[in-house]
């Protein structure tokens, strides 16, 4: 079928059924084409996945996986599934793979579900130290279900204290270790996770929510020939829709899809899975592989601007999209200077670094990440750019100058646009 006799989305209808989303819409793409995105877990995906997203496949119960499904009418939707399956197993180089999760919770959710039962024994990156709510927190039913243990980082390097994780896992012996966060700058040394958990006998379960775009990219080295389980969100780095996956070795293959159904989930978000696929065939170009070294090379770039405006980088530096930048020095905290970004229509989060002295509601840190610029084609010219403006934004204490620095961005990112403009 050609996309001239396919009926999709149709914007002119929903303009007419409902004026109110239809603005909201309207009016959250042209925050998109009006400001700078540097939210690091962020991203624009493409046309083709927007198409699959907005696609009559949503309509479709399918419970179950392709050939057993507990619904009628699902030949076309399993195609979609296997296509995707066969596509995450062929780019990761995995054994079997899961793409239903509804998202990087989920999939976590699922991943801890395949392997644990309430009480056992998880042991997971602290937040505060870069990890993610899902690795244990107490607020979030990995610390409400699971006997959690915390590693972090060494206080001197700020990179994952390795020791300390051998050391916690001796003590405590958990069923599951999990690596990998939110705020991690730097690579993660997954062969030295697997020798602890083989040493005391652990499943290794790797969240690569954040970073599995630039493996996918090829542009750092993978987990998966070290972990049982990587877990990962579709929608960062990666570049496709709002969603979580799984890919694993062939031997948990069973429990981790009894896991995320009908343990974890009921029926699975077809629309969704078909754009995953539809990012995973993207994501096998040269054209894909070069965007995710070009992420590397700007988030070097945009750390050093910073750098030179007196912010420091957490770990000195960052290998991945993002960087954790330690602001005392500039005497703003990281809600002030996240706020006066804003006013300055540059989109970044507060963020605790390590050891932060502040509570996570005020922070000492801020987080910047550079899939989104990155996709938008703009290169380390445009990163010291941004962090000159970073820079005058975060001094800028009073926001007498928030609408001149915010006059530039528009400047910047009308040379590199985010999408095109909306029709009349
Ligand atoms: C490391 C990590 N794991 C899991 C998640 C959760 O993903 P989601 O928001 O799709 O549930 C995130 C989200 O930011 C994350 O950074």
């Amino acid at each position: 079928m050609t996309s001239a006799t396919y009926w999709g989305p149709d914007f002119d209808a929903l303009r007419e059924t409902d004026p109110e989303i239809a603005d909201v819409i309207l009016g959250e793409l042209r925050r998109l084409r009006s400001g700078l995105q540097l939210i690091a877990s962020e991203n624009f995906t493409s046309p083709a996945v927007l198409a699959a997203l907005g696609s009559t496949l949503s309509n479709k119960y399918a419970e179950g996986y392709p050939g057993r499904r507990y619904y009628g009418g699902c030949a076309e939707v399993d195609k979609a599934e296997e296509i995707g399956i066969s596509r995450a197993k062929e780019l990761f180089s995995a054994e079997h793979a899961n793409l239903q999760p509804h998202s990087g919770a989920s999939a976590n959710l699922a991943a801890y579900g395949a392997f644990m039962s309430p009480g056992d024994t998880l042991l997971g990156m602290a937040l505060p130290h870069g990890g993610h709510l899902t690795h244990g927190t107490k607020v979030s039913f990995s610390g409400k279900w699971f006997n959690a243990k915390h590693y972090g980082v060494s206080k001197q390097t700020e990179h994952i204290d390795y020791d300390e994780v051998r050391d916690l896992a001796r003590e405590h012996q958990p069923k599951v270790i999990v690596c990998g966060g939110s705020a991690i700058p730097r690579t993660i040394d997954f062969a030295t996770f697997r020798e602890i958990a083989d040493e005391v006998g652990a499943i290794l379960i790797v969240d690569a929510a954040h970073f599995i775009g630039l493996v996918a990219g090829l542009a750092i080295p993978s987990p998966v020939p070290y972990a049982d389980v990587v877990t990962f969100t579709t929608h960062k780095v990666l570049r496709g829709p709002r969603g979580g996956a799984i890919v694993c070795k062939a031997e948990h293959a069973k429990a981790i899809d009894k896991a995320v159904f009908p343990m974890m989930q009921g029926g699975p978000l077809m629309h969704s899975v078909a754009a995953k696929a539809v990012n995973l065939k993207e994501c096998q170009t040269a054209e894909y592989q070069a965007y995710a070294r070009q992420v590397i090379v700007n988030a070097q770039a945009l750390t050093k601007g910073l750098e030179g405006e007196g912010l420091r980088a957490v770990t000195g530096g960052t290998d991945t999209h993002l960087a954790l930048l330690d602001l005392t020095e500039t005497g703003a905290t990281g809600a002030e200077a996240a706020s006066r970004c804003d006013a300055a229509a540059i989109v970044l989060n507060k963020n605790a670094i390590p050891y932060d002295p502040q509570p996570p509601s005020v922070a000492s840190g801020v987080r910047v990440g550079s899939p989104s610029v990155t996709t938008q084609g703009m290169g380390p010219d445009e990163m010291s750019r941004i962090a000159a403006l970073i820079g005058r934004a975060i001094r800028d204490t009073t926001g007498a100058h928030a609408a001149e620095i915010a006059a530039e961005v528009g400047d910047l990112v009308a040379a590199h646009p985010a999408y095109p403009e909306p029709r009349a």
